[in-house]
C-alpha cells in the first residue's frame, strides 16, 4: 500500500517511537517488560545502534514526516564475537496503523540492510502468543528454529519466547 515511506530515524521521530513502545509495554506481551521507556532512553538508544552502525528506521507519512507510524531496528544478537555475522531485529507498528502493510515494508527493509551488510542471519525473539508477528516473519522467509518454554514473566503471566531465524 501507499501512504508511508521508511526513513531512517531522527531525534524528531523519538516521541513517536516511545509512543509506540510504552503501548506495548502497557498493552501487549510483545515487549517483556512493564516499565515504559522514556524519550532519553530512546535518544540513547538510537545514538547506540547508529553509533555502532546499525539500522533504526522509522514508517511515516510523507505528510506528517514526524508522525511515526512503525520502526524497526536491529542490534548485537549476543555480545560475543562468534556471533558478529548475527543480529536481531525488532519491529513496531502503531495500533492504529496496523495491517496496513507497514510492518512487512519496516522488516524488508531490514532485511535488505542487514544484506547489504553481509551479515549471515537475523533472528526476532517472538512471544509465542503473538500471531500476528509469527505470520508476519513467515511471510518474509523467517523459520522458526526455537521455541524457549518459560523463560519470560509478564503481568503474573509465565512466556515462552519462540526464536524466528532468517539466514541471509
Ligand atoms: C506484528 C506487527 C509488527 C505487524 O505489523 P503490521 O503492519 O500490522 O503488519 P502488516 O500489515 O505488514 O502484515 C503483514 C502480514 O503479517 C501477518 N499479520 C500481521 N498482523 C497480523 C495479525 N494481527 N494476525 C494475523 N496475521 C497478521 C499477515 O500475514 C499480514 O499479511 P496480510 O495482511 O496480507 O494478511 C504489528 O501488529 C505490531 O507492531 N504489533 C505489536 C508489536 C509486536 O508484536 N511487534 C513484534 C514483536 S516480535
Amino acid at each position: 500500500m501507499s501512504g508511508f515511506e521508511i526513513v531512517d530515524a531522527k531525534e524528531a521521530h523519538l516521541p513517536g517511537v516511545v509512543a509506540i513502545f510504552n503501548h506495548a509495554v502497557r498493552e501487549t506481551f510483545s515487549i517483556w517488560s512493564e516499565t515504559e521507556t522514556t524519550l532519553e532512553l530512546r535518544k540513547a538508544w538510537l545514538a547506540a545502534r547508529t553509533g555502532s552502525g546499525f539500522p533504526v528506521i522509522v514508517a511515516v507519512d510523507p505528510a506528517q514526516p514526524n508522525d511515526v507510524l512503525g520502526y524497526g531496528s536491529f542490534g548485537v544478537f549476543r555480545d560475543f564475537p562468534g556471533y558478529v555475522k548475527t543480529v536481531e531485529h525488532s519491529v513496531y507498528v502503531a495500533p492504529t496503523a496496523q495491517r496496513r502493510g507497514i510492518g512487512r515494508a519496516i522488516l524488508s527493509e531490514l532485511v535488505v540492510q542487514a544484506q547489504a551488510k553481509s551479515l549471515a542471519a537475523m533472528v526476532g525473539g517472538i512471544d509465542s502468543t503473538n500471531a500476528g508477528s509469527i505470520a508476519l516473519h513467515e511471510q518474509a522467509g523467517f523459520e522458526i528454529q526455537g521455541n524457549l518454554k518459560g523463560v519470560g514473566r509478564k503481568f503474573g503471566k509465565t512466556l515462552d519466547l519462540v526464536f524466528m531465524v532468517k539466514a541471509l
